[in-house]
Parts: C-alpha cells; sequence; structure tokens
C-alpha cells in the first residue's frame, strides 16, 4: 500500500516548505495543495533557477508527478493561469500532470478589493494580509454565496450566481466603503474567458484521490503556510482563513483514516510576515543579522509573494512544543540551519512571562502573546560553514546538540537538515544516527 504523507509548516509560513517537498516529491506520484491560495510562495531553487510557486503544487518541477489542487484551496483564475504560463515558457511541463478540483472555490474581484479595503479601514490594527482576496473568498464559501469551478465552467450558473453575489457586494462597496461598484458584465467576460482556459484542467478529483489511494499511490500532502497562521490554533485574528492543519482532509477528499504520517517543518529560527504577537522578535541587529546571512547564502526573508521584509527572532520553542503536538509530526524537518552559522551565542525561548506568570503553554489571546516576556536557553554556536555538509555526521557537534534541542521540545526526530536554498542542500538522517 502507498504512503500518504502530510507536510505541515510548524511556524508562521516560510519553514521552506517548497524547498523539501521538492526534496521529498521524487518518492511521490501524486503531490496534494488542500488549503490557502495565492497567499502562499514556496521557493525551489535548482542550480542557479529559482522558482516560487502560488498555486500550482511544487511537485510540478517533477515531471511524472500527479499535481492536484484540491477543493480546499481558493483559487484566482487569472492568478492561476499565469503562473502555469510562466511555468510552460520556462520549460515546465504544465498539462495533464496538473488538476484543479470542480469544488474549489473562484477568488473573484470582490475578494480582492475587500481584502484590501478592509485592511485600510483597520488602519493601524491591520493584519497585513497578502492581498490575494483569501479571507474574503473563504468567508463567501463559509456563507454559501461562494462561486465554485464547477459553477464557472457553467455559463448561466455562473452568471445567476454572479449577479445575486454582485447585487449583495456592490451595495457595501459603495455605501461601506466608498468605492466603486463592479460592473456584472466586465467580471463575467473576464472570468468566462478564464473559464475556457482552465477548462482542461478542472475535473471531480475526489475519484482521482479515492483511485491513487486504491492503486497504492503515494501521496504528498503539501501544506501551505504554517500552523501559527491556522485559523482556529494560530494567534487569532492574525491567522490566514483556512485550517492550515486539518484541512489535508477536508480540502482534498482523503479520509483521516488514510494519512499515514505528518511530517513538520520547522526553521532553525522563526520569522513572520505580516502583522501580530511574535514574542522571540529582534527587531534589531540579530534580526539584520539573519536576513543579511540568509541573503549571503542565496535564500531571503522577504515575503515569496508580496516582497515584504519578514520579521526575524530566536526559535520559539514554546510555539514548537505547540504546534508539533497539533498536527502529531512524528519527525519533522529543520531549515536554514545554515543561516545561524553566523553567531556566537543562539538562543531559544522555552517559556514565556506574562502578568507576573510563567507561561510553558501557547496562549489563546493575543493580548497575553503581545505582553510575553521569552525565556531563554542559550547555546554555543559553531561559527563554520556548514552550507556544505551532505551528512548528519559532517554537521558540528554543537549544530547537532542545537537540533537534538529542537527534538526534545517537538518530541519528534528531526529527519531532514537543510543547509541552503538549493535543492541538493539538503541532509536525510539516517535511523541509526
Ligand atoms: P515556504 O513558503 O515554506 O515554501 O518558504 P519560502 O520559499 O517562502 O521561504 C523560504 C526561503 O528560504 C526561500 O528564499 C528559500 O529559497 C530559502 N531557503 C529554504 N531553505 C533554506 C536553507 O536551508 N538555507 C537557506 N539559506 N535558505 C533556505
Ligand atoms: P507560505 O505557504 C507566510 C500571512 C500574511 C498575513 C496573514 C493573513 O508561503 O508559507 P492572508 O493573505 O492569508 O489573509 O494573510 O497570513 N500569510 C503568510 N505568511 N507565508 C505564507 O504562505 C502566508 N500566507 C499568508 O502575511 O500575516
Ligand atoms: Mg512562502
Amino acid at each position: 500500500m502507498g504512503e500518504v504523507l502530510l507536510l505541515v509548516g510548524l511556524q508562521w509560513g516560510d519553514e521552506g516548505k517548497g524547498k523539501i517537498i521538492d526534496a521529498l516529491a521524487e518518492r511521490f506520484e501524486v503531490v496534494v495543495r488542500f488549503q490557502g491560495g495565492a497567499n502562499a510562495g514556496h521557493s525551489v531553487q535548482i542550480g542557479d533557477d529559482k522558482f516560487v510557486l502560488h498555486l500550482v503544487p511544487t511537485g510540478i518541477l517533477h515531471p511524472d508527478a500527479l499535481c492536484i489542487i484540491g477543493n480546499g484551496v481558493v483559487v484566482d483564475p487569472g492568478a492561476l493561469i499565469e503562473e502555469i504560463r510562466e511555468l510552460q515558457k520556462r520549460g515546465v511541463k504544465v498539462g495533464e500532470n496538473l488538476v484543479l478540483s470542480d469544488r474549489a472555490h473562484v477568488v473573484l474581484p470582490h475578494h480582492k478589493l475587500l481584502d484590501r479595503l478592509r485592511e485600510e479601514s483597520r488602519g493601524k490594527d491591520m493584519l497585513g494580509t497578502t492581498g490575494r482576496g483569501i479571507g474574503p473568498c473563504y468567508a463567501d464559501k463559509a456563507s454559501r454565496c461562494g462561486i465554485r469551478f464547477a459553477e464557472l465552467m457553467d455559463k448561466d450558473l455562473f452568471r445567476e450566481r454572479l449577479e445575486a453575489v454582485l447585487a449583495t457586494y456592490n451595495p457595501i462597496l459603495r455605501e461601506v466603503y466608498g468605492a466603486e461598484s463592479l460592473n456584472c458584465d466586465a467580471v463575467y467576460e473576464e472570468y468566462r474567458k478564464y473559464a475556457g482556459d482552465l477548462e482542461p484542467y478542472v475535473k471531480d478529483t475526489v475519484p482521482i484521490v479515492h483511485k491513487a489511494l486504491e492503486d497504492g499511490k503515494n501521496i504528498l500532502l503539501e501544506g501551505a503556510q504554517g500552523s501559527l497562521l491556522d485559523l482556529d490554533f494560530g494567534t487569532y485574528p492574525y491567522v490566514t482563513s483556512s485550517d492550515v492543519i486539518g484541512g489535508a482532509t477536508a480540502g482534498t477528499g482523503i479520509p483521516p483514516t488514510r494519512i499515514d504520517r505528518v511530517m513538520g517543518l520547522a526553521k532553525a529560527y522563526c520569522t513572520r510576515v505580516g502583522a501580530g504577537p511574535f514574542p522571540t522578535e529582534q527587531n534589531n541587529e540579530v534580526g539584520e543579522t539573519i536576513r543579511q546571512t540568509i541573503a549571503e547564502h542565496g535564500g531571503r526573508e522577504y515575503g515569496a509573494t508580496t516582497g515584504r521584509p519578514r520579521r526575524c527572532g530566536w526559535l520559539d520553542g514554546v510555539a514548537l512544543r505547540y504546534t508539533a503536538r497539533l498536527s502529531g509530526v512524528e519527525t519533522f524537518a529543520v531549515s536554514v540551519l545554515d543561516v545561524l552559522s553566523a553567531f556566537e551565542t543562539i538562543k531559544v525561548c522555552t517559556a514565556y512571562k506574562a502578568d507576573g506568570q510563567v507561561l510553558r503553554t501557547f496562549p489563546a489571546g493575543a493580548g497575553t502573546l503581545t505582553k510575553a516576556e521569552p525565556v531563554y536557553e542559550e547555546f554555543e554556536g559553531w561559527r563554520c560553514d556548514i552550507s556544505g555538509a551532505t551528512a548528519w555526521g559532517d554537521l558540528p557537534g554543537q549544530a547537532r546538540s542545537y537540533l537534538r534541542f529542537m527534538e526534545k521540545l517537538a518530541s519528534a526526530r528531526v529527519q531532514f537538515v537543510s543547509v541552503g536554498p538549493e535543492r541538493t542542500q539538503v541532509i536525510e538522517r539516517r535511523p541509526d544516527e
């Protein structure tokens, strides 16, 4: 029987999922995205070629993998078409190896517009969304006024649904936000064109996934965002609008009993884009050193989707303990370990102090987290270049001690260590190491 593996980011996104999915993908016949949308930006570097995937599963860089955009993803058709064309232009095969669920919801112009207008109206309390219409599209889905690809493909039904949805939102755009109404005819024409372009890809993905399970195929579920951005378990309201952890079943049609293993992925430090609490943030020379070092090593701590500088800080062990347990990881991958080579001393937060109390669990309230003062443990750095390491044994003792401490926090075993952005810069640890 094939294996179904779920890969989940254990922090605030950008943990290097693109890189690890790419490394894993050669062992999987099917790669499925199940939540999020074009807010994701998953980077893969192959030699001097850098790819950033937003909606297309990262497995697309392996021509034999079947890539599925599952029903749980919210899809901006214009962005998807552009991404497909760009990949094709660069010589990547995108054809029958890509399938888009007819149950996936369509991101419409009012979603993107409302995302921006709501952010503007929040003023200093803005969430710092990616502006890709994600929240409003998931809100329409839950309100049962969304439009799915199944409806988009049916021109009469699409017209009917679009008229209804714009009849609700145009007065809001005008009267609440002082914006202009959207023209139904223009949106209809634009989206009918997208429907034509995407028609070959749109299918009922549920039987495809079930057949892959029956045929014993290995299936890799590609999480987007990270556990601390999860709608339920993240730093609400500074989260995304999808179930980052639980979406793997709801967003694919794979029953929970068929997920064999969950692999986590954490950076050796932490980053966050957008607003919200970040107890270990180092808005100082430590953060600057992280951003500079990763740039020297060919990576980037700037949003892969929006280009915004990422906030950087030390590893948050309280959060790692929490997220590793939430997704039940048995093994995890650690990325950007090479960047910590820049530090003589490395800190890890193991508890918070807030309101005169010591907290070892991750609190629900953004208020408590904002006040939380990290309690740090210090580790000796290794101060040497590890970007050429190809085996666990090549890593300096201090680096292995640091990874063992991460294992203690996560109660899980480190299986992969990434030491650079390039496809080959990844160490797989043997079971006896
Ligand atoms: P994702 O959203 O989880 O796929 O992560 P992103 O692609 O948004 O961000 C990760 C960034 O770090 C990208 O610029 C990667 O090329 C880079 N990167 C990933 N792993 C490593 C690593 O081990 N070392 C270094 N130096 N860069 C890495
Ligand atoms: P990948 O898959 C990092 C963040 C945004 C913002 C919040 C809500 O590349 O790891 P949204 O547009 O989703 O409503 O924004 O979530 N965010 C991400 N941060 N990586 C991502 O994806 C993200 N997707 C959303 O910055 O704080
Ligand atoms: Mg990213």
